[in-house]
């Protein structure tokens, strides 16, 4: 069966085609980073009127690459939430209106699913049960994967989200949206130990996270040197540096204990803050000291994508899941939590 994905939630319009036992034969993306760049983070209206110009292209793009026809494709997956509502009503509204004119079903999927089960598309496979950190610019959350559907979270952040504490950090270093990537770049030039900033929730005994703090800690950094006038392009650095390290610090040591209390060998790691290389390097020197294996998505499907959405949705049918969703009547949830779905 083909299965036609399609992810609107934010600032990506990603479409693919995922065929349930040859795996992904097509898949194309449009960043709109460059257009929000401008104003220093997603503009929601601007990038709902994007999802609108460059679904149909992209859709088109994919049954090309694919070599299908529109009458080929059996199932319409696409992004219901979390996300922002109006980029997510793009894609549905898209999602609905072509499956009802090729009288197939449509199916909601829930973008946190799509990028849990992301690091399935890697050669090789974690295998089932496995602990998941999910890090993305709207969250991060520990959980316990016990096989498709069978979602038990085991920890989340209670403010901000490791992605959000990496962009606004990098904001206050005068770094350009999204900072993530360009806050690590910085990094490079720098050296934590200068910098003394906390270590939110480490030692708290349970697998909840807190970053909110991170970021007016560096800011108290940056006011008492700016103060003294030491803010040159090396203190930047290594506040960046520091910064990097205190939410790298906390991530490892709670997706390993998480791992552990779960009773599970394997951790898979998804999201766009699973890309950052010293988050990387850490956990595998860490994980391997425990008997861990840590598993990710091929890199270009760390962030958002429209293969994740069709992929969960082609996971989904092969273990029997149809969608909930009756006729082409929809509904998008900005907030919807995963493991109550
Ligand atoms: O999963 P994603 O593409 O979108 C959301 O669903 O949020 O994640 C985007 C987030 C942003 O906060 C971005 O700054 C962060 O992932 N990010 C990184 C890196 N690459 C992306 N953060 C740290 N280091 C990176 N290399
Ligand atoms: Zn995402």
């Amino acid at each position: 069966m083909n299965v036609l994905g399609i992810e609107s939630s934010c600032d990506e319009t990603g479409v693919a085609i995922v065929h349930t036992t040859k795996g992904l034969l097509a898949h194309a993306l449009h960043s709109q980073i460059s257009m929000h760049a401008e104003y220093g983070g997603v503009v929601p209206e601007l990038a709902s009127r994007d999802h609108i110009r460059r679904l149909l292209p992209l859709i088109e793009q994919c049954l090309d690459e694919a070599q299908l026809q529109r009458q080929d494709l059996d199932y319409i997956a696409y992004t219901a939430g979390p996300g922002l509502a109006g980029a997510l009503l793009v894609g549905a509204s898209v999602a609905n209106a072509l499956a009802w004119a090729l009288q197939i079903p449509a199916y909601p999927i829930h973008h946190l699913e799509g990028h849990l089960l992301s690091p399935l598309m890697a050669d090789p496979q974690p295998p089932f049960p496995f602990v998941a950190l999910l890090v993305s610019g709207g969250h991060t959350q520990l959980m316990r994967v016990g096989g498709v559907n069978d979602y038990q979270l085991l920890g989340e952040t209670l403010d901000d989200a490791a992605g959000e504490a990496f962009d606004k950090t990098a904001k206050l270093l005068g770094l350009d949206y999204p900072g993530g990537p360009a806050l690590a770049a910085l990094a490079q030039q720098g050296q934590a130990e200068r910098i003394e900033l906390p270590r939110p929730m480490l030692h708290s005994k349970d697998f909840d996270f807190s970053f909110s703090g991170l970021k007016t800690a560096v800011l108290t950094r940056l006011r008492a040197a700016e103060g003294e006038q030491l803010v040159d392009e090396q203190f930047r650095a290594d506040c960046a540096a520091a910064t990097e390290q205190a939410i790298v610090d906390v991530l490892v040591a709670k997706s390993i204990a998480a791992t552990q209390a779960a009773g599970v060998q394997n951790l898979v790691v998804a999201g766009g803050v699973g890309a950052n290389r010293q988050l990387r390097a850490q956990l595998k020197e860490q994980a391997a000291a425990k008997g861990i294996q840590v598993f990710y998505p091929p890199i270009e499907f760390c962030t958002d994508n429209g293969a994740m959405i069709a992929f969960a949705a082609a996971m989904r049918l092969q273990h029997g899941l149809e969608p909930d969703q009756q006729g082409y009547g929809f509904e998008v949830r900005a907030r919807w939590p995963l493991y109550a779905a």
